[in-house]
Formats: structure tokens, sequence, C-alpha cells
């Protein structure tokens, strides 16, 4: 029983249980600098304490150009590093292991005076009409990741996410519903995929610890990428070597979704044995019991734990006591707890 609470080895990472903290932007950055404030350091460091096996820092943009908002957290210049570090030391003091999200919000970027796109289309009224990438503009992304892959190394993390759903600039690559290009990065599927594929072997040039690769399995409209199509992205991405699959939905395009107790879970286990890799689940995933039920089932290999954790930093603990597995979280707690 509580296989939830049994380690698992990613390369030289092994996490202490299956709960991971999924990335969660706090726009919380002060004076636009993407640095971390005292509120991120005590918000992640309290899920530390907490028993997290590894906290995935939010969606961390790579160039100011890629911000969703003024206040993202950044990692766009060397300045960044040692804030991360402090951050990261401080994570592993407390048995945690310690991820970032590195994204671009692409055509979703909402403070920019410009914002780019693979084709120049708004993601609805709200939103600004997005300049098309020219090659030297992908290259240029390119090496933004490959920069913030360096800069995650220095700040010790155990590993990076590369965000590539909710449709932010790697998704809308990725899907037909945004990219409408004619040069090699749109079109077909495998077009569609480069932008992807050369921002991970950038990321593997400078990162040789877990990379993970956050997908959005589901784009809810009958015109964009089918399960097909991510079995063979995610096929793709493990002979490039990505070691887990975590798999959201929707964000391309405006779309109704329904959401219920563990309703990404079916893509993410397709996906685990249709392309033979490890997976993370994510999305309305609440009790230990619901996330021993997925591993136990060989459903998904990590659970991630947004909202609840949010709720609730000792969320591992709550789960820990329905399993009847011993947690000591922290252990400083534990005469309350009795
Ligand atoms: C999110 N989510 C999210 N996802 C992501 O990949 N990068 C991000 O930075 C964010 N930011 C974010 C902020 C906030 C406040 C929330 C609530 C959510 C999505 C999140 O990681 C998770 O996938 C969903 O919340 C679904 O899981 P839960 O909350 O149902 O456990």
């Amino acid at each position: 029983m509580a296989k939830l609470f049994s380690p698992i080895t990613f390369k030289d990472m092994t996490l202490q249980n299956r709960i991971v903290m999924s990335p969660m932007c706090m726009y919380s950055s002060i004076n636009e600098d993407g640095k971390l404030t005292p509120f991120h350091m005590t918000h992640y460091i309290s899920r530390a304490a907490g028993k997290v096996g590894l906290i995935i820092l939010e969606a961390t943009a790579v160039q100011t150009a890629g911000r969703i908002s003024a206040q993202d957290l950044g990692i766009w210049n060397d300045e960044h590093t040692d804030g991360l570090s402090d951050l990261v030391t401080q994570l592993h003091a407390y048995g945690s292991k310690a991820g970032i999200q590195l994204a671009h919000a692409g055509r979703k970027a909402q403070d920019e005076e410009v914002i780019y796109a693979p084709s120049s289309l708004a993601f609805n009224d709200s939103y600004k009409q997005p300049s098309e990438l020219d090659k030297s503009g992908i290259n240029e992304v390119i090496e933004a990741f490959r920069k913030a892959a360096k800069r995650s190394k220095d700040a010790n993390f155990d590993m990076v996410e590369i965000h590539a759903a909710h449709g932010y600039l790697i998704n809308q690559f990725l899907s037909p519903l945004s990219n409408k290009r004619t040069d090699e990065y749109g079109g077909n599927r495998e077009n569609r995929f480069r932008l992807l594929k050369e921002i991970v072997e950038a990321t593997k040039k400078e990162f040789t610890g877990p990379i993970f690769v956050r997908i959005s399995a589901d784009e809810y409209h009958e015109d964009g990428n089918k399960e097909d199509d991510f079995i063979f992205y995610a096929r793709q991405l493990k002979e490039l070597g990505i070691d887990l699959i975590d798999c959201s939905t929707g964000g391309v395009v405006p779309a109704r979704i329904n959401p219920y107790p563990g309703y990404q879970i079916k893509h993410c286990e397709t996906i685990k044995h249709q392309a033979n890799i490890p997976t993370g689940a994510v999305g309305l995933i609440t009790s230990g019991i619901q996330a021993e039920e997925i591993i136990q089932n060989n459903r998904a290999d990590l659970i991630f734990i947004g909202r609840s954790l949010l709720k609730n930093p000792y969320w591992a603990k709550e789960a820990a006591d329905e399993l009847g597995y011993p947690l000591e979280a922290p252990k400083q707690y534990e005469r309350g707890w009795k």
C-alpha cells in the first residue's frame, strides 16, 4: 500500500515520493524584474516542509517578450541565477527536489508591446495580434531556452520542465489551429514539432539532469491535434531523451472544458502505454486515495497537485493519513498532529 509514498528515480534525481507541486504562476515579481520575492520563498519552502517530492517552480519566462504578465518570474538574465539558487538550497534542506518550468507565452503575452507567434493570429478579441516569428526570431527563442537551461543548471535545479502546453508559444507551433506556416516549422506534424525538438536539443546541451515536457493532450477542437498526434509527439520526445510527459489539456484556442475528478488522466494513461514513456497525471486529483489508485494501476508515474496544494501546503500529510502511511511532515508538528 501507499505506493504514492515510494521513491522514484529519473536519471540522477531520486524523489522521496510521487507527489509533485504542479507549476503555478503567482504573478508576484515586482518592478517587472522577474526576480523572486519573499512571497515566493515562503510559498515554495512551505510546500517543501510539507514533504512534496518535487517542487516545480511556476512558468518562468526565458525572454521578456515571453512573459504572460509583467509580474512573471524570469530566467532571461544571468542576474536571476543567484536568487533561484538560494531557493533551491532551501528546498533541498527540506528533502524536496527542485525543478523549474521554462516558458514562453507567445501570443498569450499580455503586457508586451510586440508579441510573437508562429502565425499572425490573435488568441481572441481581447488579445493583441501577434507578429509572425521569422527564422532569426525562432533561433533567438531556441537560444533563450538554451541559456535558461544553463542558468537552471547553475542554480542547481534537479530538473527542468519545458512548457509546451496551455496554448503558449511551443503549443502554438504544435497545433494546426494556431500554426499556419508554410516553411519547415509549419504544415505536417513533423514540421510543427520542429520548434519543440530544437528546444529540447538546445536544453540538453546545457542540462544533463531529467527533462520533463508538459503538453496539452486535448485541444477540445475537431481540427486540432488528435490522440494519434500526441502519441507521435510523445514517441519523438522519448527518442530525444525526455524523461516524462506531463499531460495537461487545453488552452490553445478558446474552448469550453468540462472538468471532473481526474479529467485528464485518460490522456496520460494512453500516452504512457502507447509511447512507453513515464507520465505525470494532473487535474482535479484531490485525495490520497485517488492518487494511489492512479499509481497502483500504472496509469501514471507521478501525481501533479495544483490547487489542493495552494489550499493546503500539508496536502501530502493529509494524503498519507488517508492511506495509513506514517509520514513525518514536518516532524516539528508531530505532537500537534497526534
Ligand atoms: C496554473 N497552472 C499552470 N500550469 C502550468 O503549466 N504553468 C503555470 O505556470 C500554471 N499556472 C497556474 C496558476 C494557478 C493559480 C493555477 C490554479 C493553475 C495549471 C496547474 O499547473 C494545474 O495543471 C491545474 O491547476 C490542474 O491541476 P489541479 O489544480 O486541479 O490540481
